[in-house]
């Protein structure tokens, strides 16, 4: 045992003492910062840093163990690769931020994890266009309405959509410079959507690099429910990012970026081979889902 700490888990008085001033010495050498949010941020990830080391007294090899995870971090993160948004999806910080700035407002459909595999700049579809573009995956026709919270449907909301492929792959991932499982679209005057789209299978986060190797020594899974993304923007509308979910999806509970929320659970319906589609579209002999998803988007400075 530590001869700095009691048999009783206390930290002896001199000890305390001298931790706390460093402390409050680190959070003062930010008083005169100009800019008072800055200050506010560095003030406040002071106090709460300090605690954590204080609290699980932290030894010079855990410090020396943090310091490579994050220089791995750094040195694994490119253009397309980003270790940190990771670390932080695995660590619940991008969902907190994102419950943060989504308010509850009304019954406007809950926001989820935005990612890394969103790309400006998708194609165009028509209404009942194909997003797939080539992907492999079970056809899934989708369809809903984007209304706001005072339940007027929404003409013209721009929806962009993205999803990973049957072998769970994203369209980025593939290294070459095909655009697949991607597109966007507009609802039409009534605020309608539709279009063909892959039956969501679940994927793993990238997980070659210290991410990974964090989950494995916790033994916590890389894998993501099954999901296709949505970002849907209007005037006058909170922009929304999200995800529908497939009900009973083995993964539900324990998706690694902790996306899942109750509320964005749908029944993707199985279609056997031979029953017809809703816009005739001949699929031979394959068998299809369907699938229905209602927007509700917030006000705009909800
Ligand atoms: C995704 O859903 O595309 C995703 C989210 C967080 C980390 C990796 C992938
Ligand atoms: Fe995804």
């Amino acid at each position: 045992m530590s001869e700095q700490i009691s048999a009783a888990g206390q930290v002896p008085a001199e000890q305390r003492a001298r931790e706390q001033a460093l402390t409050e010495q680190v959070v003062a050498s930010f008083d005169q910062a100009q800019d008072a949010r800055l200050q506010q941020l560095m003030q406040a990830l002071t106090r709460h840093l300090h605690a954590f080391l204080r609290e699980v007294r932290l030894t010079e090899e855990e410090w020396r163990q943090g310091i490579a995870f994050l220089t791995h971090a750094g040195h694994i993160t490119d253009d397309k690769r980003q270790e940190f948004i990771l670390l932080s999806d695995v660590l619940g910080a991008s969902m907190q931020t994102i419950a943060i700035n989504n308010q509850a407002y009304a019954d406007a459909t809950e926001a989820t994890v935005v990612g890394p595999f969103f790309v400006e700049g998708a194609p165009q579809i028509p209404l009942g266009g194909d997003i797939a573009a080539g992907a492999p995956g079970q056809p899934c026709w989708v369809e809903g309405t984007v209304t706001g919270t005072d339940g007027k449907p929404v003409p013209g909301a721009r929806i962009e959509l993205w999803e990973a492929d049957d072998d769970g792959f994203y369209d980025v991932q593939y290294g070459d410079d095909r655009v697949a499982a991607r597109a966007h679209l507009f609802t039409d005057d009534e605020g309608n959507y539709r279009f063909w789209a892959l039956t969501p299978t679940p994927y793993p986060i990238p997980h070659d690099g210290p991410v990974g190797g964090l989950l494995a020594a916790v033994g916590r899974s890389p894998m993501r429910a099954s999901h296709l993304h949505f970002k849907v923007s209007a005037e006058g509308c909170r922009t929304l990012c999200t995800h529908v979910f497939v009900r009973g999806d083995d993964l539900l509970g324990t998706d690694a970026v902790f996306g899942v929320k109750d509320s964005l659970i749908r029944d993707f319906e199985q279609q056997s081979a031979g029953t017809p589609p809703p816009d005739g579209r001949d699929l031979g002999n394959a068998t299809w889902a369907r699938v229905r998803f209602d927007i509700v988007l917030a006000p705009a400075g909800a």
